[in-house]
C-alpha cells in the first residue's frame, strides 16, 4: 500500500492506494490569511499539524503500518523560508500572492530572454519575485535565508529531515532552466538568491530518504519507509490521469484551474503566458495554462449567495443562457493567458430582472469561457489532443464540464476518483519509486466515469466574444 500526501490550498489530502486504485483518503480543511490586499499566506507548521492530524484519520480506516513507501504533492511556487537552524522564519507567501509586481517588472527588464530559460515570464505568484520583495521589504527575514523549500518538500523535510525538491517543483520557481533542469545561477542572481539555499532536484519517482523515528511517532506511520520526491499538485495530478506522455491533456478545476498537456520536449510559450515546465518524469515536459481563478469563483459567489456550491450549480442548472450577465472570473488578478496582477472581477449586463440563478450561471460559464481563453492561447498543440480529463472537486458539476466541453470543442472526461487527483498521483510515484509501477505504467489512465462531448456553441460563441471583448476594455480600466 502507498500514500500520497497533497499540500493542498484549502485542505491537506492523503490518500492509500496500491495498484489497482485508491483504497482510503482523509482531509484537513486549511485557512488561508491574507494580512494585506493581494496578500496570500499559510504557516508550514499548520501543514504538518493538518498532515499529522489527516494521517491520524486515514489510520483509522486503514493500517499505516502496512505503507511502503510515500509520495508528496502540493500547491506550487509557494516560498518557504528556513534560517540556518532549519526553523520556519515566516509564514509561506502562496501561489496566488500578488504583492510582487514591481520585482517582476525589475526582473523582465533585467532579463529579457527569462522566459525562455525558465518557461514562463516572471508573474508575482512564483517563488523567485517574493525574495527581491522580502529583500526590499523584510530585511530582516531576508537576512535569516539559509533554505528555500516549497510547500510540499517542508512536510517532507518533517518527515525525513532532508532538503529538496523534484524537477516539477522546481519548475515553478522562475530559477529552473526548463531545458537543463538545472538550477540556473544568472536567475538566483537576479532575484538575490545565494543557489546553495536552493534545494536538490530530485525525479519524482526517486527514493530521497526515509521516515524518522520522530515523524513516525508524530504520524504513526513506520520509521524506515521511504518517501519519493513526488511532483507539484499540477504534475501529480497529470500522474493520476496517466498524463505523462505527449496527446495526453486534462483540465483542473480547484482552486485555480488549470489546462495541461504533457510532451517529450521542453516547448516555451512565454508570450501568451502559458508556462512551459518540468514535469515530474526525467526526459518529460509540460505546458499548462495555469489560472488563478479555477472553481473559485463557485465558491465565492456560494459564500455572497449564503449558498454551498452544489446549490450555486443547482440553481445554474435551471435557467438557459440568452438572459444571463457576463461574468469576469479574475477575483485575485489573472496569470494565463493575460499575465494580468491588477485585473479584477465583475458583472456587466445586469438588469432589474436579473435573477440570482442567471447571477450562478454567468459564473460557471465565465469558468468555461477563461478555458476557452487558455486553449486558444496553446495554439495548434490542442489539435493534436483527442479529448481532455477532468480533475478537482469542480469536476463533480455535469453543467460546467459540458460547458468546458463546448467552450474548448473537446471532449472532457471525467475520471474514476477525479477529486483526490494530486494526492493519488504522488502515491503512484511511490509505487513507482517501489519498483511494482514502472514509468510507463503510470501514463496507464484511470477507468471515465462520465464523457461529456461537445455541443456547437451557438448563442454561446456571441457570449465568449462579448466576454473577451470586456476583458480588453476592463483591463485598460484597471
Ligand atoms: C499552478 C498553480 C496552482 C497551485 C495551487 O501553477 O499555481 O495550481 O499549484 O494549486
Amino acid at each position: 500500500m502507498y500514500l500520497g500526501i497533497d499540500v493542498g490550498t484549502s485542505a491537506i489530502k492523503v490518500v492509500c492506494a496500491d495498484v489497482s486504485g485508491i483504497l482510503a483518503g482523509a482531509s484537513v480543511d486549511l485557512e488561508t490569511s491574507s494580512p494585506q490586499l493581494g496578500w496570500s499566506e499559510q504557516h508550514p507548521d499548520i501543514w504538518w499539524r493538518a498532515a499529522c492530524r489527516a494521517l491520524q484519520q486515514l489510520g483509522e480506516r486503514v493500517a499505516l503500518t502496512h505503507v511502503r513507501a510515500i509520495g508528496l504533492s502540493g500547491q506550487m511556487h509557494g516560498a518557504v523560508l528556513l534560517d540556518r537552524e532549519l526553523q520556519t522564519i515566516r509564514p509561506a507567501i502562496l501561489w496566488n500572492d500578488s504583492r510582487a509586481v514591481r520585482e517582476c517588472e525589475d526582473l523582465s527588464s533585467a532579463l529579457p530572454n527569462i522566459g525562455q530559460i525558465a518557461g514562463v515570464f516572471p508573474l508575482p505568484g512564483l517563488t523567485a519575485p517574493k525574495i527581491s520583495w522580502l529583500k526590499r521589504h523584510e530585511p530582516k527575514s531576508y537576512a535569516r535565508i539559509a533554505h528555500i523549500l516549497l510547500p510540499k518538500d517542508y512536510i517532507g523535510h518533517c518527515l525525513h529531515g532532508e532538503l529538496v525538491t523534484d524537477a516539477s517543483d522546481a519548475a515553478g520557481t522562475l530559477w529552473l532552466d526548463q531545458d537543463a533542469r538545472k538550477w540556473c545561477s544568472e536567475i538566483a542572481e537576479a532575484t538575490y538568491v545565494d543557489i546553495n539555499w536552493l534545494p536538490q532536484v530530485f525525479d519524482g519517482h526517486q527514493i530521497v530518504e526515509t521516515v524518522t523515528g520522530k515523524a513516525a511517532a508524530e504520524t504513526g506511520l513506520n520509521a524506515g519507509i521511504p518517501v519519493v520526491g513526488g511532483g507539484g499538485d499540477a504534475a501529480t495530478g497529470a500522474v493520476s490521469l496517466g498524463a505523462t506522455e505527449p496527446g495526453r491533456g486534462f483540465v483542473s478545476l480547484g482552486t485555480s484551474g488549470q489546462l495541461f498537456v504533457a510532451d517529450r520536449t521542453y516547448k516555451p510559450n512565454p508570450e501568451r503566458f502559458v508556462h512551459a515546465f518540468a514535469h515530474t518524469l526525467p526526459g518529460r515536459w509540460y505546458q499548462m495554462a495555469a489560472m488563478l481563478n479555477g472553481a473559485r469563483p463557485i465558491a465565492w459567489i456560494a459564500r455572497q449567495l449564503e449558498l454551498s456550491p452544489a446549490e450555486v450549480v443547482a440553481l445554474a442548472e435551471t435557467v438557459r443562457s440568452d438572459r444571463v450577465p457576463i461574468f469576469l472570473p479574475y477575483l485575485t488578478g489573472e496569470r494565463s493567458p493575460h499575465g494580468d496582477p491588477h485585473v479584477r472581477a465583475g458583472f456587466f449586463g445586469l438588469e432589474d430582472a436579473t435573477t440570482r440563478a442567471e447571477i450562478c450561471r454567468a459564473v460557471l460559464e465565465a469558468i468555461a469561457f477563461s478555458f476557452a481563453d487558455a486553449a486558444e492561447s496553446f495554439g495548434d498543440t490542442m489539435n493534436e489532443l483527442p479529448e481532455l480529463a477532468a480533475i478537482g472537486g469542480g469536476s463533480r458539476s455535469d453543467l460546467l464540464l459540458g460547458l468546458i466541453a463546448s467552450a474548448t470543442g473537446k471532449p472532457i472526461v471525467r475520471a474514476d476518483g477525479a477529486d483526490t487527483g494530486p494526492a493519488y498521483g504522488a502515491a503512484r510515484l511511490a509505487a513507482c519509486g517501489d519498483h511494482v509501477l514502472s514509468i510507463s505504467d503510470l501514463a496507464t489512465r484511470p477507468a471515465e466515469a462520465n464523457r461529456f462531448e461537445p455541443t456547437p456553441i451557438g448563442a454561446m460563441s456571441d457570449r465568449l466574444h462579448r466576454f473577451r471583448a470586456l476583458y480588453t476594455a476592463v483591463s485598460s480600466v484597471g
